[in-house]
């Protein structure tokens, strides 16, 4: 075909050739029949293009064929996007960005024979690419990215010989890369990026040698990278990201030297980085993030002047940092988050002064913050959070004008907020959580007026909260929690009416809030509990939602949440004695019943507590357990009536000391009623103790601990009574095959969160602490949103009051921590242990005993093999539900990092339950930036990760 073309054009030359240097006889009219002959000819093939591109220009939708408004009359040449030869065939078509709907069905392509370019980039083709394309035979270019083009890719594509450009990139092609591909052999560009083509990528790319740019990001294309590809010593760009390719990369990769551009981000690639990655000087571009590289980072790197981009975080590199670095003057974006990587921030740093984004949290990372950090004044995101960095912040970071956000969150940094900071005009996000920063908040911080977050909780930050945050317009996420602030909450605070999230809980903040927060008319989510305010809230959206726990633990507050006591002129008044009255017990005919009751705000007792009394006076009609709080002889009976005594038809569940039964009052209210094994006796001089002990356990009140509403003992049976929950335990309900794909992530990372909160608060808010002893999955029970309830805490130091031989009651088999085989003494931190059972347990759906004892002995055995345990766990994923993704996925993973740090042999080496809950509300925002895009390969072992 390529020669049939040429064929008039040089039958003309000869003619011409002729005509000139011969004298013939009958010259004229040769001559002019000649001419004749190859115009038409000519004009044949522009007549047969002219009518193919008419005949799709018409297949085009109105906004097609006005956008080819001039391609009309008999001469393309004129026409919009087209080039002609001198003999005026098309040669190029160019309909990039003109917004056109169509198929290229209707296109004739054996009517184009000179067509050397085709692009349609940037319009809206859609349909299959025709196989008739091939007849384009000298085609050297062709783009048909960014379109709708589904289908395959046809292998006749493979003998166009001449392809020098193929750009497929942005449709929705599927199918496998063809092998005919190999057949390109003058491909220099092949760009298939963002389609769906799955398969392997086909071992024949390799027989193009002259491709300089390859492209296939965002596709599923899986398996393995052909070792042919170390024959493409070419490439100045290869970009893999994004797809589901595995295992190590060939070793021909090092023969890739001219590579500016190498993208290998989210696949599932092990092994190490390519060594020589810059061994000639020339990348620009490297990201490896994403997946499950291990080793050092490649010492080529560390010369790379040339480096503009790197970004390797989310793998399983370690190594000291502090050398591994070296200048590079262009260096815009530097990512290392989620690594192993120890040592001091690399000196070398400082001297990359184009950086923007420096970007290293989540790693080993020690000492301090260079000052020097200050002069790079290019600087716009510095984020250096959850490592071990220590000393202060220095003041130099204010010098940093660019600077939009600064997170320096999870470190050990001490002394106070710099003045400094307040000089930062740009600044965003300030993030300096969980560091041990004394002092005040800086007045000065209210001159950053772009921030749109802050949050400072979990420091040693006292005095007040400056009016001047009050100027802080732009703030949408306000996060003060966990320090020792005191003084009133200004009112300036209610100008920022685009707050969304304010967090001041944990502090010791006085005063009246009533109209504080009335103009904040975004806030959507406040929690104020755990300080010293007192009288009405604010009648605003965002307590009218909430629930009692964000104003729990505060002096006296009142008013919209529906739980809470309506304010009344009395309220702060009563509260003492209402207190005193909920101290009442009543020991009746030997059952000692505690006055019970509802939810653990004081006013709520008060108000309820009222009733009671009245009603009581009034006779049978009110609430049966207002009533019978105050005869536990009635309580007594109702329940050995509604249980039949006790028979096993009412059994839901039995445990370690006894059975529990489900015991529905005749007044419809239903209860869990759990009955130990043998009679509790009590002696009398132990009484007060046993009362204090039950006591603490009721008064002990949280929307994670099952409510437990008395105790009630007869010669012939004891028994607690808690609130009944439909969903039965926490076992259960794992093992409930037909709901278990109900029981989704979310909904286990929030059980695992309601237990830590639970442990937690009877560690750290009850004083003395209330250590569990018995956690177990059979100890939680599930209300019908899933939510967990941690039940029988205390229940075995209530059995065994007096008992000072622990080896009566070890906890339960699987859960307790390893010290109870050899220690009498049961403190928090084995609970700590079993909570940590019970996170894997959550996560994988079964009980981890396998996996806890391969941990155990690898841990021994010390490092090696951390990968295999990485992808042991991989698989310990519960495979009943699918995987989680996104931040989810980082969630769960963190849970699960989490329950290792929890499994420590040595209990002293296990966080607190504090330490846990915090991380699990603090920490896991902090996280969400680096972790969102986090893939299985993080659910490793505790070496994988830094905790
Ligand atoms: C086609 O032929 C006509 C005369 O028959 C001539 O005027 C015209 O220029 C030719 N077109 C081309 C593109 O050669
Ligand atoms: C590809 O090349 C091989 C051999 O070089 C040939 O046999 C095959 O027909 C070609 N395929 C296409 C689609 O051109
Ligand atoms: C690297 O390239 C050389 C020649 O350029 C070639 O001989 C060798 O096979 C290549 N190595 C690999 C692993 O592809
Ligand atoms: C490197 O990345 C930057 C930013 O994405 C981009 O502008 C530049 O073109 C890339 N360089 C190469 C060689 O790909
Ligand atoms: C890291 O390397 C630096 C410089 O070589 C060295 O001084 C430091 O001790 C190393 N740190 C660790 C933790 O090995």
């Amino acid at each position: 075909m390529a020669k049939s073309q040429k064929q008039p054009l040089m039958l003309f030359l000869a003619c011409a050739l002729l005509m000139l240097t011969q004298e013939m006889p009958c010259l004229a009219s040769s001559r002019s029949s000649s001419l004749v002959a190859l115009a038409d000819a000519s004009n044949q093939t522009v007549n047969e293009e002219v009518e193919a591109l008419l005949t799709w220009k018409a297949t085009l939708d109105s906004q097609g064929r006005y956008a080819l408004s001039s391609w009309n009359g008999s001469n393309p040449c004129s026409w919009r996007g087209i080039d002609c030869d001198p003999l005026g065939s098309i040669t190029s078509l160019n309909l990039s960005n003109s917004a056109i709907h169509g198929t290229l069905r209707h296109l004739n392509f054996s009517r184009l024979p000179n067509l050397v370019a085709l692009k349609l980039a940037n319009n809206s083709f859609s349909g299959y690419i025709p196989p008739s394309m091939a007849n384009l035979a000298k085609l050297a270019h062709l783009d048909l990215s960014r379109n709708n083009l589904s289908g395959k890719i046809p292998t006749q594509l493979g003998s166009l010989r001449s392809l020098q450009v193929l750009e497929f990139s942005r449709n929705n092609l599927s199918g496998p890369i063809p092998q005919e591909i190999g057949n390109l052999t003058s491909l220099l560009t092949l760009t298939l990026s963002e389609n769906n083509f799955s398969g392997s990528i086909p071992d024949s790319i390799g027989k193009l040698g002259n491709l300089a740019i390859l492209l296939l990001d965002e596709n599923n294309i899986s398996g393995f990278i052909p070792s042919s590809i170390g024959n493409l010593s070419k490439l100045t760009q290869l970009s893999l990201r994004v797809n589901n390719l595995v295992g190590f990369l060939p070793i021909g990769i090092n023969n890739l030297t001219f590579l500016a551009l190498l993208r290998l981000s989210d696949n599932d690639f092990v092994g190490q980085l390519p060594q020589q990655i810059c061994g000639s000087q020339t990348l620009v571009n490297f990201t490896a993030s994403n997946n499950h590289f291990t080793g050092a980072i490649p010492r080529t790197l560390k010369n790379c002047s040339s480096l503009c981009r790197l970004r390797l975080q989310n793998n399983l590199l370690k190594g000291n940092l502090t050398d591994a670095l070296g200048v590079y003057p262009n260096l815009d974006y530097l990512e290392l988050s989620n690594n192993g990587f120890y040592g001091v921030l690399p000196p070398t740093l400082v001297e990359c002064r184009n950086l923007k984004s420096l970007i290293i949290s989540n790693n080993k990372i020690s000492g301090t913050i260079p000052p020097q950090l200050g002069n790079m004044n290019q600087l716009h995101k510095l984020v250096l959070s959850s490592n071990d960095i220590v000393g202060e912040i220095p003041k130099d970071l204010g010098k940093l004008k660019l600077l939009l956000e600064l997170s320096l969150g999870c470190n050990h940094l001490g002394g106070h907020i710099p003045q400094e900071l307040g000089g930062l005009p740009s600044l965003q996000k300030l993030e300096i959580a969980r560091n041990n920063l004394s002092g005040s908040i800086r007045t000065e911080l209210g001159e950053c007026s772009n921030l749109q977050f802050l949050n400072l909780s979990g420091n040693n930050l006292e005095n007040s909260i400056p009016v001047e945050i009050g100027e802080l317009r732009s703030l949408q996420i306000l996060d003060l929690s966990q320090n020792l602030l005191t003084g009133v909450i200004p009112g300036q605070l209610q100008q920022l009416y685009r707050l969304e999230i304010l967090n001041l809980s944990h502090n010791q903040l006085s005063g009246l809030i009533e109209s504080t927060f009335s103009d904040m008319v975004s806030l959507t989510s406040i929690d104020i509990s755990y300080n010293e305010l007192e009288g009405p809230l604010p009648n605003i959206l965002a307590f009218r939602n909430a629930t009692i726990e964000v104003v729990r633990g505060n002096k006296g507050l009142c008013g919209v949440i529906a739980s809470l006591n309506p304010c009344t002129a009395t309220t702060s008044k009563g509260k003492n004695k209402n207190k005193k009255l909920l101290l009442i017990l009543i020991p009746t005919l030997g059952c000692l019943l505690l006055l019970l009751l509802v939810v653990g705000i004081s006013n709520i007792v008060c108000r309820r507590s009222r009733k009671i009394e009245t009603s009581w006076n009034n006779g049978r009609n009110g609430n049966l357990w207002a009533i019978l709080s105050f005869d536990g002889n009635a309580v007594y009976k109702s329940i050995i009536e509604a249980t039949e005594e006790f028979d096993a038809k009412y059994c839901i569940g039995v445990g370690g000391h006894g059975s529990v039964y489900k015991a529905q009052l005749q007044t419809g209210e239903t209860f869990a009623v759990k009955k130990f094994k043998e009679a509790v006796e009590v002696k009398i001089a132990s009484q007060k103790a046993f009362e204090r002990e039950i006591h603490a356990l009721i008064e002990a009140r949280h929307r994670n601990i099952i409510k437990l509403y008395g105790f009630c003992s007869s010669s012939r049976h004891s028994f607690l009574v808690y609130e009944f929950l439909e969903l039965g335990n926490l076992k259960d309900v794992l093992n409930d095959e037909k709901r278990i794909t109900t029981f989704d992530w979310n909904k286990r990372v929030n059980v695992i969160k309601g237990v830590a909160f639970a442990l937690s608060y009877m560690h750290h808010e009850c004083s003395p602490p209330i250590v569990h002893r018995d956690v177990s999955s059979k100890n939680i029970l599930m209300d019908e949103e899933y939510e967990a309830h941690v039940s029988d805490f205390g229940t075995a130091k209530v059995l065994h009051p007096y008992s000072s031989n622990w080896t009566s009651f070890g906890g339960t088999f699987g859960y307790a921590a390893p010290e109870l085989a050899y220690t009498m003494e049961v403190k928090e931190k084995c609970d700590v242990y079993s909570f940590g059972v019970v996170t894997l347990e959550v996560i994988m759906g079964r009980h981890p005993g396998d996996l806890i004892s391969s941990l155990a002995s690898s841990a021994s055995s010390s490092s090696s093999n951390s990968t295999n345990s990485c992808w042991l766990l991989k698989q310990a994923l519960d495979q009943r539900i699918p995987y989680p993704d996104g931040d989810t996925l980082g969630q769960v993973a963190f849970n699960v990092m989490m329950a290792f740090t929890c499994l420590s042999a040595k209990p002293e080496h296990r966080p607190s339950m504090q330490r846990v809950s915090q991380e699990i509300s603090a920490c896991r925002s902090i996280m969400i930036g680096p972790w969102e895009d986090i893939k299985l390969k993080e659910l490793v072992d505790p070496r994988c990760f830094p905790y």
